[in-house]
This record gives C-alpha cells, sequence and structure tokens, in this order.
C-alpha cells in the first residue's frame, strides 16, 4: 500500500526491545522471525525494517526508511537532516568518558595529549573542543571499552546504560557528556498519506505515555467531605461521585498524576478519605 510507513527499528541491542514493546502496546501486531530483516504489520499500515543502529539515521534521511526509532546520541552523532518527530522515555543512557580505575582524574584538563577511543568523534570533539582540550580522537567502530586494556588508548569515550561494561572492563566513568534516550525520526519529505498515518502513530504513543505518568484513583468519603475531596482530584473533566449502600458515604473515581499523589494523600485523608486505591491506567485518551 502507498501509505505504508517503512519504519527502520535496531535489530538487535539495547533499542531493539524497548522499540518493539511499544509498537505491540500501541496494538500492532508484527512477527519478527529471527534473522529476517523486513516484516509487515497485521493490523497497521507499516513495514519494519531491522537495521543496525547507526545506520538508522542515515536510511530516514535518505527516504529509504520513512520514521526510524533510535538513541538520540546516534542522531546527533550522525548529523543526518531528519526531523525528530517524539521522544520516546526509553533507553536512557549518557556517552561518558572513561578511564582505567586506577588512574587519577581531577578534571578535563588531564584529557590533554590522551588518545581516546570511540565510536563518537563527532560528540566527543565538541566536547573537547568546548573544554580546550587537545587530545587524539581514535575512532573506532565498537568494542571500545576494550581499548584501554590492549594499549590501544588511554581513555573512552562511551554510551554507558548500567555501568556494568564499564565495571567489567576495569574502567571508571569520568566525564558525562550527553544525556539519551530513544526519540522517533521522520523523514523530512513525508508524503501527505504518510504524515496522516505518522500522526495516527503518535496518537497512540502519546495515549500510552499519559496513561503511564497517571494512575486512577478510587476513594470512600463522607459525603459531607465531597467539596474538599474534589478539590483534590479535578481528574480528567471531573471526578465520578457515586453514593456507597452506607448513607452519608460516596465512592469518589478520578485520575490523578503520580507524582502528585504523595502531595495530596495528606489532605484526602484529612478530609476523611479511605480505602484509598490506586490503579495503573493502560490507555488514556484527552
Ligand atoms: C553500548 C556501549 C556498551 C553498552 C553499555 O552499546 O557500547 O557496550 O552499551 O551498557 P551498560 O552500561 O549497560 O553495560 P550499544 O547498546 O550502543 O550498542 P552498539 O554500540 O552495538 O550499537
Ligand atoms: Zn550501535
Amino acid at each position: 500500500m502507498e501509505n505504508t510507513l517503512r519504519l527502520a527499528v535496531q535489530k538487535s541491542g539495547r533499542l531493539s526491545e524497548g522499540s518493539m514493546k511499544l509498537i505491540k502496546s500501541c496494538g500492532i501486531s508484527v512477527s519478527n522471525g529471527i534473522g529476517k530483516l523486513k516484516a509487515k504489520a497485521a493490523n497497521f499500515p507499516v513495514e519494519f525494517f531491522f537495521l543496525r543502529d547507526d545506520d538508522i539515521p542515515g536510511y530516514v534521511a535518505d527516504g529509504i526508511a520513512d520514521i526510524g526509532i533510535v538513541g538520540e546520541n546516534v542522531i546527533v552523532e550522525k548529523q543526518k537532516p531528519v526531523d525528530t518527530a517524539h521522544r520516546l522515555g526509553f533507553s536512557k543512557c549518557r556517552l561518558s568518558i572513561a578511564i582505567e580505575k586506577a588512574a587519577q582524574y581531577n578534571g578535563p584538563q588531564d584529557l590533554q595529549g590522551m588518545r581516546i577511543a570511540t565510536s563518537y568523534p563527532n560528540l566527543l570533539g565538541k566536547f573537547l573542543d568546548e573544554n580546550d582540550i587537545k587530545a587524539e580522537v581514535h575512532e573506532i567502530s565498537g568494542s571500545v571499552e576494550i581499548a584501554p586494556s590492549i594499549g590501544l588508548a588511554k581513555a573512552v569515550c562511551d554510551i554507558v546504560s548500567s555501568g556494568s561494561t564499564l565495571f567489567t572492563n576495569g574502567l571508571k566513568e569520568v566525564e558525562t557528556i550527553f544525556n539519551s534516550e530513544a526519540v522517533l525520526i521522520a523523514n523530512k519529505a513525508l508524503s501527505e498519506g504518510k504524515k496522516k498515518v505518522l500522526e495516527q502513530l503518535l496518537f497512540r504513543i502519546k495515549s500510552l505515555q499519559q496513561a503511564k505518568n497517571n494512575k486512577y484513583i478510587l476513594l470512600n468519603a463522607p459525603e459531607k467531605n465531597i467539596d474538599a475531596i474534589i478539590e483534590q482530584l479535578p481528574g480528567m473533566r471531573s471526578p465520578t461521585v457515586l453514593p456507597l449502600a452506607q448513607k452519608g458515604w460516596v465512592s469518589v473515581h478520578s485520575v490523578i498524576n503520580e507524582n502528585d499523589f504523595w502531595a495530596k494523600i495528606e489532605d484526602l485523608k484529612a478530609a476523611g478519605a479511605e480505602g484509598i486505591l490506586v490503579v495503573p491506567i493502560e490507555k488514556m485518551i484527552l
């Protein structure tokens, strides 16, 4: 179909699981058989290309793929002309400089004259320039963290997520130069038809993100205090208030931002709220 969006996702690695989880949560079903590099969704006009993450910005910029899910670190490093359609909030990680655990470090000036191995020469170069450091940037495309132990470089600049890769290679993080998360990118010249499909996909993604930040709250309260309770729980339009079998008592149902919950709990209890339940919301459409 002409308006089918070609979506590039990472074939395997830190992003791939989160990307496919997001797609499935959007109600899109796809069976990506092992080793398959292309797959069509059964119930949404999208076709998946499973690629190396480093190649995704280029494919989307060139229009080989229409959209892609990739780390912001890769987007900024590759400097390809693409639109960032949405931040996705998963695969959070940082690009950091690390040196051998036993080495001294007092600040960026200690990197002066060092040889630093990285797959991120642009981001590292920018950091070095900004800090007036002259160092030798040695670009390699993978297994960066073994560089110090094989004598290739004194320092590395690489992605850190849990920190376990640095730890197992006897390295310590000394500078964080970029914070990253997964983003949805799009080709700059999508057809009107494809833009519409992208809007539908973004609508689903945003509904999930909204739902994640909010909780459904149910509580019982004396009817006479209902105004004080409602003030704390304005909900989407307004809360639902249902009578309990016991006279003078009501059940209040509403939606609350997760971050507000603990701040409001004292006031709710002071207004006589009891039997408070807070439950997750799967999708939320405003
Ligand atoms: C990064 C980095 C490390 C690992 C760090 O690779 O190169 O190998 O993640 O994660 P940790 O702190 O949790 O141990 P990435 O996922 O970007 O893979 P790629 O370089 O193969 O694309
Ligand atoms: Zn990669």
